[in-house]
């Protein structure tokens, strides 16, 4: 099998290290590097991971480095043809992902001015909170042209979407389609009308098995689905559905599968909504967004979806004065 390319995953927290995990043992990449500034961390991590390829039957090669902030180190990500940003602060119990934002915006802000500088091609795919306004401070501050600056939420929120539903009706996961768009916070807007289900081979709209006031629930549900995982673990936040979702955009870009999936992506116009990093649709390539896919929304929708670019604009006005 061949294998091509460099992929790089800045941040080896459990959210780090576990997409670092999902890329490599896709087994496409000639080299997986991650790195963090805690010293030896990443270099325990990639032997441990090297350790585990004769039993998972992988070759990516994992290389670990320890990076300074100032951006020692960061030699090792030369040439990546996609960086994900995991590098920040999670939340802990009681915090919204918002409260992350002033902490969280200096360490991005660091990290991708060392991307433009060691990995001016690559694309980026920005996983740190609030994600949203992240995902903009990292294209100013690559300098980077907004399709290749990307943000992973929508296909995590999706996901537990997809799952709360299949968990309801007692269906596989794979009968069950859902989609949210919108922001990754307060103003996120699952998408009613676009969840269908596969009930004995025929699709059905959701709305024709559950009642308004149960997608209701579910809805409110993803919308503080990572809250509640965050509320139980009582330390860090989750990491599974999280890496799954952002090591799936990667292998979209690395095989330039041209799959549409719901990412964080810069919006010209689309919907009526321009200037602003928002959840929707976009078809993914080699060369990061190829193009965002527009869908028939309801009425309602539409309206939470332009109260959410509105929402993420202020927010990453602010960001941007920090
Ligand atoms: C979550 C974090 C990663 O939703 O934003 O779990």
């Amino acid at each position: 099998m061949a294998r091509s390319g460099k992929a790089t995953v800045i941040g080896a927290g459990f959210y780090g290290s576990t997409t670092a995990q999902r890329m490599a043992e896709f087994d496409i990449f000639a080299e997986v590097v991650l790195t963090d500034i805690r010293d030896g961390w990443s270099e325990g991590l990639a032997l441990d991971l090297n350790s585990s390829r004769p039993i998972e039957g992988f070759e990516t090669k994992v290389v670990g480095k320890t990076t300074t902030v100032d951006g020692g180190g960061y030699e090792v990500i030369a040439d990546s043809d996609i960086v994900v940003i995991t590098a920040g602060l999670p939340r802990k119990p009681g915090m919204s992902r918002m409260d992350l934002l002033e902490v969280n915006a200096g360490i991005v802000r660091g990290v991708a001015q060392n991307i433009a500088k060691f990995a001016p091609n690559a694309v980026v795919v920005v996983v740190s909170n609030p994600l949203d306004e992240m995902t903009r401070l990292t294209q100013i501050a690559t300098g980077f042209p907004p399709e290749r600056v990307i943000g992973q939420a929508g296909m995590l929120d999706t996901a537990r979407f997809t799952f709360f539903v299949a968990e309801r009706l007692g269906l596989p996961v794979g009968a069950v389609k859902t989609l949210t768009l919108g922001s990754h916070g307060d103003t996120m807007v699952p998408v009613p009308s676009a969840c269908t289900v596969n009930v004995d081979g025929t699709t059905k709209p959701l709305s024709s098995l559950l009642s308004g006031s149960e997608i209701d629930a579910i809805v409110d549900r993803v919308r503080g689905g990572g809250a509640e995982v965050v509320a139980l673990l009582k330390t860090g936040s989750a990491y599974y559905a999280p890496s799954a979702a952002a090591a799936a955009m990667v292998k979209a870009i690395a095989t330039d599968s041209h799959s549409v999936m719901p990412v964080c992506a810069w919006l010209s116009g689309q919907y009526g909504i321009s200037d602003v990093y928002l959840g929707v649709e976009a078809k993914l390539g080699r060369g990061g967004v190829e193009e965002v896919v527009e869908r028939a929304l309801t009425a309602d929708e539409l309206t939470a979806l332009r109260q959410a670019a509105d929402a993420v604009r202020t927010k990453s006005a602010d960001v941007l004065s920090l």
